[in-house]
């Protein structure tokens, strides 16, 4: 019998024991006994990293969806899946039950195929946090066709990238949006995106504000009236373990965003394994992940890794800070939310409104909490402890990675003793590694050194969607028969990791992973620049902040420096999104290069940050006489 909910640290450690020892007889367990399969497999797991190429539970047949909604109809038809609870704290939530669950799912797969989506096909979704967001990524899963869901705060230009890289055929999303007081025109966004693709034959436009928007024939429809005219039912597409489930696209250090593809039957083992055991899930908890479905975080733990479980899962369409910044602590009040999962950035932003927010509500319903996204620092997580859990709720601090699915390095509450800014020991499965920069293991604890992982966990991403040799060198090439993560991490006297952040030139701006690349690219539109480097700073709320070091073109030196900031940030804005906004811009006669031309990001990185005394020497650059002028400039 495999043991599916561990419950002690004792357990622990004999669970992980076998979980590396004998990890195909482990895994074959936990998804033999807790999985609906329609066909077993012929061989758990093959792998080689060299290629790269794993597969897990080769020939094994199933349908995800299957497993979230159908085998749950028995025991829990009547319980609530998602709890949808709107931006408008007046508005009523809405709680969608298993069988109701089902049944839009069915009609929405329906409603799919008649407009000629088949298995295989590439759907982008790009909606708010609607309930209509979960139910269209399950109804993709349902017919088989593989969902690509677009963060709704992303431009056009961003959601055109995405839609042409992975030949999306249809688009699904709605009038608009509500955060918080504003309205967003989504609409308006996909149509200006579409000018672009034409690989697009069908939109689908859910109504949610109620705006005025301009429909295309014969290419638009709204979503309702379709719906229900659709059947009730729908017999699931048989799935091959291995058969693609998503791509979801993260940035990479260089060049356009990478689409992490993943598969049916690992990915749904593991997101469910993982769910179970780090927020501890028992059956009356009500579960709520603050993230947006448009993350890796949203797709794993709020929709299919609690689904898998009959969990109960919150969906929250609004932002932390509309009425008010009580807004979270009036949600987990209302609804008596046992498991809390949110974002450091989130953290700060709550902590810096002080505590009358937090005591003004009853949070005793909580029991876990949990963290992703960046390293929480030392002050956040103790604000969290002591005013949100109290001392009483343990604090998973999860490391994990759209790439790898599900939760990697996390305590199990109640089990693992935690310290605050470490995620603790591996999830079961899972064997890290510390590599030195000569490629070596470092053994031993008290060290630090580049986060790896030796062995194939289930949900690792099997390719980046059209492009497996840059999946090989993103992630296999590195060091020899390892996962590369891009973070570096520390291992303590115990054995404990803390994760220090990225080794590469990605930035995580408020739990939002950023390459330099891309923003650099649209910077570099300007007709005005010349050149432009980002680096990241530390940020009281954001974690890292963008400073841009931007030089211009001989003619534009006399420009207006504020209006050229507008006007940069501007170009963030409409080829990326906000999210993706400069804190800084300094304008600078040169960057500091290498003798071969490289710009040394490290440098500025330090000027950044006010750091000037770890420089380093700068004698041996191009340019070093640029250096100290950027220093005098400094913003
Ligand atoms: C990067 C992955 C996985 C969900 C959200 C982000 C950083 C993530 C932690 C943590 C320190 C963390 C890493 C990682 N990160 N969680 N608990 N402590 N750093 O997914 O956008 O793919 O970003 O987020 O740097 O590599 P993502």
């Amino acid at each position: 019998m495999s043991n599916y909910h561990i419950k002690q640290f004792e357990e622990y450690f004999q669970v992980y024991k076998k979980s590396v020892t004998q990890p195909e007889q482990f895994w074959e367990e936990i998804a033999e006994e807790h999985f609906y399969w329609r066909k077993k497999w012929n061989k758990v797991l093959s792998w080689d990293f060299a290629k790269p190429e794993i597969k897990w539970f080769e020939g094994a047949q199933l349908n995800i969806t299957e497993n979230c909604l159908d085998r749950h109809l028995h025991s829990r038809a009547h319980k609530t899946a998602i709890l949808f609870e709107p931006n408008n704290p007046n508005e009523p939530a809405e709680h969608i039950t298993y069988k109701q669950l089902h049944e839009r799912v069915c009609r929405f797969a329906n409603v799919l195929k008649e407009q000629g989506i088949n298995k295989g096909d590439r759907v982008c979704i790009y909606l708010p946090m609607i309930p209509e967001l979960a139910v269209s990524v399950l109804a993709c899963a349902r017919i088989g066709a593989i969902h690509s869901v677009v963060f709704a705060g992303f431009s056009a230009t961003a959601l055109s990238t995405r839609i042409n890289d992975c030949d999306a055929k249809m688009v699904i999303t709605s009038d608009g949006s509500y955060r918080g007081a504003k309205t967003i025109d989504l609409k308006g966004i996909v149509d200006e995106a579409l000018e672009d693709c034409n690989g697009v034959t069908s939109v689908l436009v859910a109504k949610r504000i109620h705006s005025e928007i301009n429909m295309k024939e014969g290419r638009d429809h709204w979503l309702q009236p379709l719906l229900d005219e659709a059947y009730k039912d729908y017999t699931a597409e048989i799935m091959d373990a291995e058969d693609p489930l998503f791509i979801l696209y993260t940035s990479g250090s260089t060049g356009k965003p990478k689409g992490m593809m993943h598969t049916c039957g690992g990915y749904m083992v593991y997101t469910a394994y993982t769910f179970k055991n780090v927020f501890q899930y028992r059956e009356e908890d009500v579960y709520w992940c603050t993230a947006d479905i448009g993350w890796i975080t949203g797709h794993s733990y709020i929709v299919y890794g609690p689904l898998a479980n009959g969990a109960t899962t919150v969906m929250f369409e609004g932002v932390p800070s509309y009425p008010d910044y009580g807004r979270f602590w009036d949600i987990v009040e209302k609804h008596k939310v046992s498991q809390f999962y949110t974002a450091p950035t989130a953290i700060r932003a709550l902590a810096k409104q002080g505590n009358a927010f937090v005591e003004k509500h009853d949070l005793s319903s909580l029991k876990v909490l949990g963290t992703v996204g960046e390293p929480i620092n030392e002050e956040a997580w103790h604000w969290y402890n002591e005013n949100i859990g109290k001392k009483k709720s343990p604090i998973a601090d999860t490391w994990w990675q759209t790439e790898t699915g599900g939760i990697m390095i996390s305590p199990i509450p109640f089990c693992t003793p935690t310290k605050p800014t470490y995620a603790t020991l591996p999830f079961i499965g899972v064997q890290p590694t510390l590599m030195n920069e000569k490629g070596e293991e470092i053994k031993g604890n008290q060290v630090e050194g580049r986060l790896c992982i030796k062995y194939p966990w289930p949900s690792i991403a099997r390719t980046i969607w059209g492009n497996h040799q840059r999946y090989k060198d993103t992630y296999f090439s590195a060091y020899d028969n390892m996962y590369f993560t891009g973070d570096g991490a520390l291992r303590d006297e115990v054995g404990y990791y803390r994760i220090t952040g990225r080794v590469d030139d990605v930035i995580i701006v408020s739990g939002h992973n950023l390459g330099t690349a891309p923003i650099e690219d649209a910077i570099n539109e300007h007709q005005a620049v010349a050149e432009s480097a980002i680096v990241g700073f530390p940020h009281d709320v954001k974690g890292n902040a963008l400073y841009g070091y931007v030089t211009l073109k001989g003619s534009s030196e006399g420009r207006n420096q504020d209006n050229l900031r507008q006007e940069i940030n501007q170009l963030i804005t409409d080829r990326i999104g906000p999210i993706a906004k400069l804190n800084k811009i300094q304008f600078v006669e040169g960057l500091p290069k290498t003798r071969s031309g490289k710009i040394m990001r490290r440098i500025l990185r330090k000027i950044a940050a006010s750091e000037m005394d770890q420089l380093g020497d700068t004698s041996t650059l191009l340019n070093p006489e640029v250096v100290q002028r950027i220093i005098d400039d400094r913003l």
